[in-house]
């Protein structure tokens, strides 16, 4: 059986390796993998093939930044070629990115099966560009892996038959397992570089376009975060985006009091995030990681496709209300956080083999 995988920005690596991992390791299977180059920066993509052991890509459709449908549009028209000439039995798309749409609405007019790993997560808000991402390609999927129970819930509600759906937990978490030990590694010699990371910090991560593409939104965060460190260092890896709107908006003076630094690869990140006092963050993955590694983390969001991390986890959903950030910061610092300490079910790194098992068994 040949298998295709379809990869684009930096969330979909962790996801793919362990998958890609798994199945080299059951017989009759060939794979290729093809990224689309939504990411592309060394800092966003290339780092995370290394640390993550991701082969390297068979085809780089080099599609790049562009507006919505644009690189939508490009991902299909270059995957389209890609795929016919290499002819796979199924396709797996990951996550809820463009390319993650894009690809599989190739295969479905190709009639060419399509596995969607991560589906069914729903924030029930479709002004984000991921949530159309996410309920389109599971209308189409012929697989569809869950992460956590909610998921199955959604595409039940949604009217995706019963037999399609697979709870088989979280990929990322897999990759999380394996790679926590050599994180800890990268630690000491992170610790060395970030001479803040001697004390007690928090560390923060914010891209989606709700916080960061509005100039007055920006600012009142970086001035709220800017005020939380009179009580704790703040580390900020930074997304080429935010980066960006910063210095666009005047705002790089004001945010000097942060520690901002290039994002970081898989490794450095997940040792900050280990030791951190707190995340906060706008991202989906990171709400995820927090949770297993009991981290508390507090979501610059109205919601989340991510609820387990809410009622078995440490993650707590702060909207774009300042006071509450600084009172559930202040809250964190002075230990009267309180946060469940469970793991969801099935975050057990095993999530990739299961993916694999029921692959083959499809395809036989
Ligand atoms: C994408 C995903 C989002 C995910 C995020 C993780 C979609 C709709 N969004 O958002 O779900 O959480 O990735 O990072 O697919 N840029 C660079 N270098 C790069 C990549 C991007 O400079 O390697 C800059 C460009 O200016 C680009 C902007 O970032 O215009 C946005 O990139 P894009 O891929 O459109 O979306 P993300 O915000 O990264």
């Amino acid at each position: 059986m040949h298998l295709l995988h379809v990869v684009g920005a930096r969330p979909n690596f962790m996801k793919a390796a362990p998958v890609i991992a798994a199945l080299s390791r059951r017989s009759g299977v060939t794979q290729a993998l093809v990224h689309t180059g939504q990411h592309y920066d060394a800092a966003m993509s290339e780092i995370f093939f290394e640390e993550l052991g991701l082969p390297h890509p068979d085809i780089n459709l080099g599609v790049g930044s562009g507006s919505h449908a644009v690189q939508t549009a490009q991902v299909m028209m270059r995957f389209e070629e890609a795929v016919l000439g290499e002819r796979p039995e199924m396709v797996l798309v990951y996550g809820d990115v463009n390319s993650t749409v894009a690809a599989a609405l190739v295969c479905a007019k190709l009639g060419i099966k399509i596995a969607h790993v991560e589906a069914g997560l729903r924030s029930f808000d479709r002004t984000m560009p991921e949530e159309i991402n996410r309920l389109l390609t599971d209308q189409i999927a012929d697989l569809l892996f869950t992460p956590s129970e909610d998921g199955d819930h959604n595409l039940l509600r949604e009217g995706v038959a019963p037999e399609k759906i697979h709870l088989v937990g979280n990929v990322m978490i897999d990759t999380l397992i394996r790679l926590l030990p050599q994180a800890e590694k990268h630690w000491a010699q992170l610790s060395s570089r970030l001479p803040a990371l001697a004390g007690r910090y928090g560390l923060v991560t914010l891209h989606r376009p709700s916080n960061v593409d509005e100039p007055q939104m920006l600012q009142q965060i970086v001035s709220t975060l800017v005020e939380l460190t009179k009580q704790v260092d703040l580390i900020f890896p930074i997304h080429p985006r935010t980066h960006r709107h910063i210095e666009q908006y005047g705002l790089g003076r004001l945010g000097s009091a942060l520690h901002i630094v290039e994002p970081l690869g898989y490794l450095d990140f997940l040792a900050l995030q280990r030791h951190a006092a707190l995340v906060i963050t706008d991202s989906g993955g990171i709400q995820e990681e927090t949770t297993f590694l009991g981290v508390p983390c507090l979501t610059v969001r109205e919601n989340t496709e991510r609820p387990v991390t809410i009622t078995h986890g440490t993650n707590r959903l702060i909207g774009q209300d300042m006071r509450r950030l600084r009172d559930e910061a202040k809250a964190i610092l002075s230990g009267s956080y309180v946060a469940s300490v469970q793991k969801p079910p099935l975050w057990d790194g095993k999530a990739a083999e299961r993916i694999a098992s029921i692959v083959v068994e499809y395809a036989a």
